[in-house]
């Protein structure tokens, strides 16, 4: 039914059921909420009208008339009324509908012809997630966890951005955290349980660490700063975190006059409610008047909290650019293996997939897509932009291939101890080729063009 056809039935209807109930028709009264039992079913003397399909306007957009198994991406950004058409399968589509999805979902609304049953959701665009916003404009925080995705198990992620100067407030959780900066620069410090301190200052493209239970802050620097956390457990939640303002809030003034050695008027002016994020006296610009040096030390450098991945140039591969992080270089981190990808336009993170660990992904920049293939015989396409969270879980293959005309940037997150994928190609090329060829019944052709060398990023048309 047309939007029209419905909404004159809408119209109708009151009329109507003033008819069937033998009420006054004034129009002037206002229909009851129910209509009555004599709508139930098929009625001799009511028939609907029917009449010929209304005209639908829109032109498919290029790639559309394609052979629906090429999968080729549709771009829908500018469709005026895209259709779930591909090839010869689907048909149009007069609505309701939410067109701002379906313009940058083309995957979902007209999926490749070899997308098939039901995968996990490998999706959550932050954009959905309910933003806490800070105290005093201070910043703000948007989480994805198990509550929004219920496939990713193993990881979690927030988004947060502190103004100059604010903090997020003194705390620990029981997750471990791992972080990129995304912009900016913060000033972020810890204490351990041996009483060994750690202080530094991280900006856009670092990276940090902090074990579960460490107590820590973040004090945004004078440009402000925006950074994504990844934490090890799918079920974390940002807003249960433990904070300083709580442990002070929720612990007997005696008892904590009594533990620091001071008097209960101490804690006169403690905040009556957490802070999380808040305005905070700038941090003084040279970091040596905030090293606080104790008999017990300072955390050796060797499991520093921080590693500045900034300043590790990315491996040039044919179609951009990766860089990893893992273990092997930051030890603290001792399970958060992470690759910063960056894919020109046309190319494509290879497909793989990760045999040891779950991937936890955030794009950084542009827009790309991805399908996830699953055992057995489930594949879903996702259409993904900067700001959305992809998970594919161990052992699933997928690649991400750049939809756009700019560098796509994205970070992979494992929970591993080395970073490793299994390349598709990587793996057919040293594959006896007998054995490949009995199987997928390639020729010798394709199987001499094989290449034994991993790519992580192949080059391609756009
Ligand atoms: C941070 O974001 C601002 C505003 O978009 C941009 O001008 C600046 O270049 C970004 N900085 C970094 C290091 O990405
Ligand atoms: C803090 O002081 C310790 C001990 O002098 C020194 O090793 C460390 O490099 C200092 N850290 C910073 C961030 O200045
Ligand atoms: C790393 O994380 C995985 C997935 O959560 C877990 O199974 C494994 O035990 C962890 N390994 C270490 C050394 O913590
Ligand atoms: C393909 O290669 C195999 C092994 O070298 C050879 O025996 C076979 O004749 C080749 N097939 C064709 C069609 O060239
Ligand atoms: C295989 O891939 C590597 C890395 O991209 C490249 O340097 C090499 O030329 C390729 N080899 C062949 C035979 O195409």
């Amino acid at each position: 039914m047309s939007f029209q056809s419905l909404a004159r039935g809408l119209f109708l209807l009151p009329a109507f059921l003033s008819a069937v109930e033998g009420a006054p028709t004034k129009r002037s009264t206002n229909p009851p909420l129910r209509g009555s039992e004599a709508l139930v079913g098929y009625s001799s003397t009511e028939k609907i009208a029917t009449g010929t399909k209304p005209d639908i306007e829109y032109s498919l957009v290029p790639g559309q008339t394609a052979n629906p198994d090429l999968g080729l991406y549709l771009d829908f950004e500018n469709a005026d009324n895209p259709q779930p058409i591909r090839g010869g399968i689907g048909s149009d589509d007069p609505g309701p509908r939410n067109y701002w999805y379906d313009r940058i979902n083309s995957d979902k609304l007209a999926p490749p012809g070899t997308d098939n049953g039901l995968t996990i959701n490998a999706q959550w665009p932050l954009g959905l997630s309910h933003n806490r916003l800070g105290i005093d404009n201070a910043g703000w925080a948007r989480q994805e966890n198990i509550e929004l995705m219920p496939a990713a198990t193993e990881m979690a992620g927030v988004d947060m951005r502190l103004e100059p100067g604010a903090y997020r407030e003194l705390h620990w959780h029981v997750a471990a955290e791992w972080s990129l900066v995304l912009n900016g620069s913060c000033r972020i410090q810890a204490v351990n349980e041996n009483g060994e301190t750690f202080i530094d200052d991280v900006s856009a493209g670092d990276v940090w660490f902090f074990p579960p239970g460490v107590p820590h802050s973040i004090q945004a620097l004078d440009e402000g700063v925006e950074f994504l956390l990844v934490f090890d457990q799918g079920s974390f939640d940002e807003d249960n975190t433990f904070l300083a303002t709580e442990v002070f809030l929720h612990t007997p003034l005696s008892v904590l006059a009594k533990d620091l050695g001071v008097p209960v008027s101490a804690f006169d002016n403690i905040p009556d409610d957490e802070l999380y994020i808040f305005q905070g006296t700038p941090a003084p610009e040279d970091i040596e008047e905030q090293n606080v040096t104790t008999a017990s030390g300072v955390i050796p450098r060797t499991q520093s909290y921080s590693y500045h991945f900034s300043e590790q140039p990315a491996h040039e591969v044919a179609g951009g650019s990766v860089k990893i992080v893992d273990p092997l270089t930051f030890p603290i981190a001792s399970n958060f293996s992470a690759a910063i990808v960056t894919v020109h336009p046309g190319g494509m993170r290879e497909i793989h997939w990760h045999p040891t660990s779950d991937e936890w992904t955030f794009f950084i920049e542009g827009q790309g897509r991805a399908t996830l293939f699953t055992a057995v015989d489930s594949a879903t396409t996702f259409d993904y932009r900067a700001g959305d969270v992809a998970y594919f879980p161990q052992s699933n293959s997928h690649y991400i291939e750049n939809t756009g005309d700019s560098d796509l940037v994205f970070v992979e997150v494992l929970q591993a101890t080395e970073f490793t994928d299994m390349a598709l190609g990587q793996w057919l090329a040293s594959t006896p080729k007998q054995i490949v060829k009995d199987t997928l019944h390639l020729s010798n052709e394709t199987l001499a063009a094989l290449n034994t060398t991993k790519q992580y990023v192949v080059s391609g048309k756009t």
